[in-house]
Parts: structure tokens; sequence; C-alpha cells
């Protein structure tokens, strides 16, 4: 059993610590954030991430799992210490490391015997070896420690299935000794069988920068296919569906939508394009896949001015604020960007969000938030779905068109048929469905 020390208690240290955990590790979560540790402490979890508070209790009543806010001594009882801290894009798009170095400072000053220092969270080629510098200046030269690279890859909103049932596991490092301790780590997954790339530090960090970046390409892909097929008439899930069929393309990733959101996709890509940059290149392919997600996501209004043309002194209801589904996490949501385009043609703003409302308040504190979905819809002259919660997929729809000053309903995720909603009397517009039914 391995002593883990992981800090960092966000979507990817907290469900990594509770992950290891239910693997038999014994885990210690840091977080410099008192409150967050004392929630955690009191049964509670910081976070909305579904299925996450079981794991975390069952691992609690165990014994296998604690919290605390002193990084030194929880360093000192374990051998192996993983950082999950966050890295949000600096100034420039670059990532933001200064919570990494705070970690790996520590992580030397405590340097009491041979110990390995991972990196979970997303970090730009060549921090590893940075890491290590750092460690060996700030120990006094020690060298009893290895530094690994082990990128995460689960989504939120599912993050414990992904991490509990992963497609790979990759583990960046030169040293056999940590690499064999890391396979000690995962050893639950590994006699599932599920994969493991060992390889160098450098191959992880870009392995974790590419996968992000090719599925925000992926995505950016087909969403330019569905604002192809609205102006000539195809339907963009069927192009979907048989692009998906053939296995060298695979049909996820591939859901027309508003443009990619969240914490990952919108920070790796403007740091992939920035590692390009300063290594003398170009990505084009993923500087173009940015400036088409910042259109996309302006798309929206384009849609509906399309139906309603003259926004001033309309009310428009906004239904979902997170970035999708399942999370509380309205970072980068294109909800963000929708919003201001609408207020500042003189559109009245209602909004409704099962649970991201809390989120959304600290960027938008003014908005006339309603408790219900129906009283978000209420006397609006229009509706835009914006996330594909479970429960916008089941709406009263006789209901929603009497609350509704005129019927007209944006679905910008592809939930509902357009015939349906024709049929019902709407006047519906999608994504790349809408043309070819109405
Ligand atoms: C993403 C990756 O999917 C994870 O593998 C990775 O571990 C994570 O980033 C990370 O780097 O930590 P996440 O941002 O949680 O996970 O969410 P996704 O499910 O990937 O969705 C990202 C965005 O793409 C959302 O706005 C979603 O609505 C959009 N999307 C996704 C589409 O518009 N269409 C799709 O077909 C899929």
């Amino acid at each position: 059993m391995k002593k883990i020390c992981i800090v960092g208690t966000g979507y990817v240290g907290l469900v990594t610590a509770a992950g290891l955990a239910d693997f038999g590790n014994s885990v210690i979560a840091v977080d410099i954030n008192e409150s967050k540790i004392e929630i955690l402490e009191n049964g509670g979890i910081p976070i909305y991430e579904p299925g996450l508070i079981e794991v975390v209790e069952r691992n609690v009543k165990a014994g296998r799992l604690s919290f605390t806010t002193d990084i030194d001594t929880a360093i000192r009882k374990s051998n192996v210490v993983f950082s999950a801290v966050g890295t949000p894009p600096g100034e420039g798009g670059e990532a933001d490391l200064r919570a990494v170095w705070a970690v790996a400072t520590s992580f030397a000053k405590n340097l009491d015997s041979y110990k390995v220092f991972i990196n979970k969270s997303t970090v730009p080629v060549g921090t590893g070896q940075k890491t290590q510098e750092l460690i060996k200046e700030k120990s006094g030269g020690k060298d009893c420690f290895d530094v690994v690279s082990n990128p995460e890859f689960l989504r939120e909103g599912t993050a414990v299935s992904d991490f509990l049932n992963p497609d790979r596991v990759v583990i960046g490092s030169k040293s056999e000794k940590a690499q064999a301790i890391m396979k000690n780590v995962y050893h639950a997954l590994i006699v599932r069988g599920v994969p493991y790339i060992g390889t160098n530090i450098k191959s992880a960090e870009l392995i974790k920068y590419a996968s992000n970046a090719f599925l925000a390409v992926k995505i950016t892909f087909i969403n330019e296919m569905a604002n192809l097929c609205d102006i000539v008439g195809g339907d963009v899930n069927e192009v979907a569906k048989a692009m998906g069929l053939d296995g060298r393309i695979s049909p996820k990733f591939l859901h027309a939508g508003p443009g990619f959101g969240g914490s990952c996709f919108p920070k790796d890509t403007m740091a992939l394009v920035e590692i390009f940059k300063e290594n003398g290149l170009h990505s084009r392919v993923v500087e173009a896949a940015i400036e088409a997600n910042e259109l996309q996501k302006q798309h929206v209004v384009t849609k509906l001015k399309s139906v309603l043309p003259d926004l001033k002194g309309k009310t428009i209801a906004i239904l979902g604020l997170a970035f999708k589904p399942n999370t509380d996490d309205t970072r980068f949501s294109p909800t963000k960007v929708v919003i201001p385009l609408l207020e500042a043609e003189g559109a009245h703003v209602q909004v409704f969000d099962p649970i991201a409302s809390d989120d959304f308040r600290q960027d938008f504190p003014d908005l006339d938030y309603k408790e219900d979905v129906y009283k978000a819809i209420e006397g609006a002259d229009a509706l835009i779905l914006m996330t594909e919660w479970n429960e916008f997929r089941s709406l009263d729809l006789e209901r929603v068109k009497s609350l509704l000053k005129s019927p007209i309903f944006i679905d910008t995720r592809n939930i509902y048929d357009p015939r349906d909603m024709k049929e019902k009397g709407f006047t519906f517009v999608c994504s790349g469905r809408t043309k070819c039914y109405l």
C-alpha cells in the first residue's frame, strides 16, 4: 500500500484522491483553502460531481482517505506526492504555473526520504524538467526523488467513472523505480487490462495537450459542418453518424453545439498555441479551432436574429449556464459570450440552470436568475437552450408554448426534433438540422 498525498482538491485532485483511495491506497488530500477542507472534513464536497460523495464517504469510513491544510506534514508522511493544483491561463494564454512551483517547493522542503513527485495538472512540455531542477535547488541538492508526469483524462460530470474506468494510464518518467511505484499505485487498473503507457516526461506532457486539442478541433469541425448543413439543408446528426461509423473517425465528440467551453479545452488549446510559438512553430489547426469556436458562440445570437431580428426591448430566456450538463462549472461557458451580446442589442435576459447559477453569479451578479425552468420561460419572446441538462430534455412543450410570448425556440444542443417542433407550432432553430426539416 502506497502512502499518497494529493495537493489540490478541485475536480482532478479530489476525484484522484477518492479514486486512488478506492484502489486501496492510503491518501491524504491537501488544500490551502481552509473552507474547502472544512467542508470535506464535515462530510460534504466543495464541488458538484455526480457519484463523488459516495466514493469519498466510503474511503473516509474505511480510514484510507483524510483531509488537511497542513501540506508539510502530509508530504513528510507520504512517499508519493501528486500535484493537482490549478494551471489557469496567464495573460498571454500560457499556463500559469505558480501553484505547481509552490507545491514543488513544499515537496523539496519536506524531502526527508525517497519520494516521487507527480504532476497531475495539465502543464506545458518541459515543466517536468523544470520541476526536477527546482526541487533539487530548493532541497539543497538532494537527489532522493523522481519527477513523473501522469496526465488525467477525466471529464467533469462523469469524472468518477472516467477515473475508475480510463481508456489508458499514461506515466512519463525515465526512472524505472518511479515507473514501478506508479504501476503499483494504479495496480487495480492495470490488472484489469487498462493499457499502461510508460513513456518519457515530455511525451506524457504532450499526450495530454494533443488529446484535448484534437478533441477541441474535432468538435469545432462538426460545428462548422453544422453551420454548412444549416445553409445547404443537410442534417448534421446524420453526417456525424455516418462519419463516426468509419472506425478511423469514431462517433464520439461529434455533437454539434454552441462551441466548446469548460476549464480545459479553452485553456489547453491556448496554452498549446503558445508552446508551438515558444518553439518557433505555429499550430495553424489549433489556432483556427480557437477562432472558429469564438465565432460559434457568437453564432447563437445570429441564429436567434434570423427569426427575431430586432432584440431591443425583447425578453430572452436562457436555459443552462454550465458549460455542459452535470457540473456546476461555468468557466468559459458559451453562455458567457451569448448573454452580453443579447444585452448589447437591448434585450432583457432571464436565466435558469439546475445547479450552476451560483458559479455564474460570480461573473454576472445582476442577471435575472429564475428559480425554475418555466419561470425563466414565462413572458419571454424567445428561449435559447444552451446546456443539455436532462431536465431540459423532457419539457412540457405545450406549457412552454403557452408561457412564451412568441413560440421561438433555439435549441443549440439538438435535443429536440425539428419535425416535432414544427408540428407543435414552434419557430424552431437548432444546430445543423434546421433547414432540412422546416
Ligand atoms: C475535457 C476532456 O474531455 C477530458 O478528457 C480531460 O481530462 C479534461 O477536459 C481535462 O483536461 O481535465 P471536460 O472539459 O470536463 O473534459 O468536458 P468535455 O466533456 O470534454 O466537454 C468540453 C466541451 O466540449 C463542453 O463545452 C461540451 O459541451 C463540448 N462538446 C463536447 C461539444 O460541444 N460536442 C461534443 O461532441 C463533445
